[in-house]
């Protein structure tokens, strides 16, 4: 072989390892502001408000104090017990320091239980719409993604008796994500009780409670922990959370769980061998923020909670365009059924969901994500995690796109 016409290649994974579509639109977005546009971007999930002020001194007191050497693996203690204090007052969940760890973010968490679980053909169980990165990461580790729809008619949420269709004996994992990216559905505490029945006759199915989106839940309702409703159920369950979303902390990198001590034992061993702990830094942040940033939290709740109902308000006003009233988290998830098929004012036809958000952004420069990212066409998914006069903005924008098709 002549060496000359050799490369160094890549590994057979990055097949079919594409560019989440919540990434390309921000990249295309950026493009367009690049080119002089005003261009508005709804496209990310990250909260737009500045981390809390008595988290950052705690960085930074951090750096001075010389917490600056390299972290325990499973996070700090008083970071571990911050979040076993929050664990319990918040949602009457005991977990011993053994049985929690921390990461670089919840992302880091998702990949250390995959890593640590999934064998070759294992099926992972993701309710859609959900966040993109369940089921790209369960791929990438060996695992067989199974969809199973959570329709708008039942708000979104996974009913127990379409959950049941799905499992098998391969099933490894059942991925919960409520409030949720990207619907902001809120599953009920029944829905979860019935979810909780069918899991007892699957015991080797582990369960990924994520809770990130945990405090922002909106019109009296409650958010439920899985492994309180079904304490049976608990040695199966990690309940994930994390700073990112709660504090407007997603740069900082800090993610935390609760689980059967098996379980974390084997994602720190590989956190070991990864990445190691996650940042001294944001740790100390993060343990200010648990420790004392509740009222920067229900300030950020108001701001989405009007936010919300804005968007709930225009979006009512489009023809051909349905909105469910989110109840949690930071999106809206319209349904565009009434729109397939009609030309934009550009004259771009619009055969489905992808055609409507690149119309848009072309056309309006309005940056929104396809529903097919998610699992569940033809709808958008829209982040309200933007002020207000800008989202004033965009939905005016919008509204116009929507008018003018014919
Ligand atoms: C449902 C869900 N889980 C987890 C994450 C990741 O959070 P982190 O920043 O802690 O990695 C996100 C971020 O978008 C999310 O939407």
């Amino acid at each position: 072989m002549n060496p000359l016409k050799t490369e160094p290649s890549l590994s057979l994974k990055m097949e079919g390892f594409e560019t989440p579509a919540t990434i390309a639109m921000s990249m295309r977005a950026r493009e367009l502001a690049a080119q002089g546009n005003d261009v508005i971007s709804l496209a990310l999930g990250q909260p737009d408000f500045f981390t809390p002020r008595m988290a950052c001194d705690a960085a930074y007191e951090a750096a001075l104090d010389g917490k600056t050497k390299y972290p325990p693996i499973d996070g700090v203690l008083s970071l571990k017990q911050a979040v076993q204090k929050k664990f319990k007052q918040e949602n009457g969940l005991e977990y011993a320091l053994d049985e929690i760890m921390v990461a670089n973010g919840a992302k880091q968490i998702l990949f250390n239980a995959f890593m640590a679980t999934l064998n070759e053909g294992d099926e992972v169980v993701v309710p859609a719409p959900y966040w993109t990165s369940y089921p790209i990461m369960a791929r990438f580790l060996g695992g067989k993604p199974v969809d199973v729809i959570c329709a708008e008619e039942n708000n979104f949420s996974l009913k127990a008796v379409d959950l049941r269709k799905v499992l098998t004996n391969k099933t490894k994992w059942l991925i919960i994500n409520s409030p949720s990216n990207p619907t902001g559905a809120v599953w009920s505490r029944q829905d979860l009780l019935e979810i909780a029945e069918v899991l007892r006759d699957f015991p080797q199915v582990w369960i990924f409670a994520d809770e990130i989106y945990e405090h922002l839940v909106f019109d009296g309702q409650e958010h439920y922990s899985l492994a309180v409703l079904a304490p049976d159920l608990k040695d199966r369950i990690l309940t994930v959370n994390g700073a990112s979303k709660t504090y407007a902390m997603p740069g900082w990198r800090v993610g935390y769980v609760g689980g059967p001590k098996r379980l974390i034992k084997a994602m720190l061993k590989i956190q070991s061998n990864s990445t190691s702990g996650a940042s001294s830094i944001s740790q100390a942040a993060a343990t200010a923020a648990l420790h004392h940033c509740d009222n920067d939290v229900a300030e950020m709740k108001e701001a989405y909670d009007r936010r919300r109902k804005m968007m709930k308000e225009a979006f009512s006003k489009m023809s051909g365009v349905t909105c469910a009233v989110p109840q949690g988290a930071f999106y809206v998830y319209p349904g565009i059924e009434g729109c397939i098929g009609k030309t934009s004012a550009g004259g771009r036809k619009i055969e489905n969901d992808q055609d409507f958000a690149e119309a848009l952004l072309e056309e309006q420069h309005v940056a929104v994500v396809p529903g097919h990212a998610f699992g569940l066409s033809p709808y958008l998914r829209i982040s309200y995690a933007a002020d207000d006069k800008v989202l004033e903005k965009a939905c005016k924008r919008i509204a116009q796109f929507v008018e003018r098709l014919q």
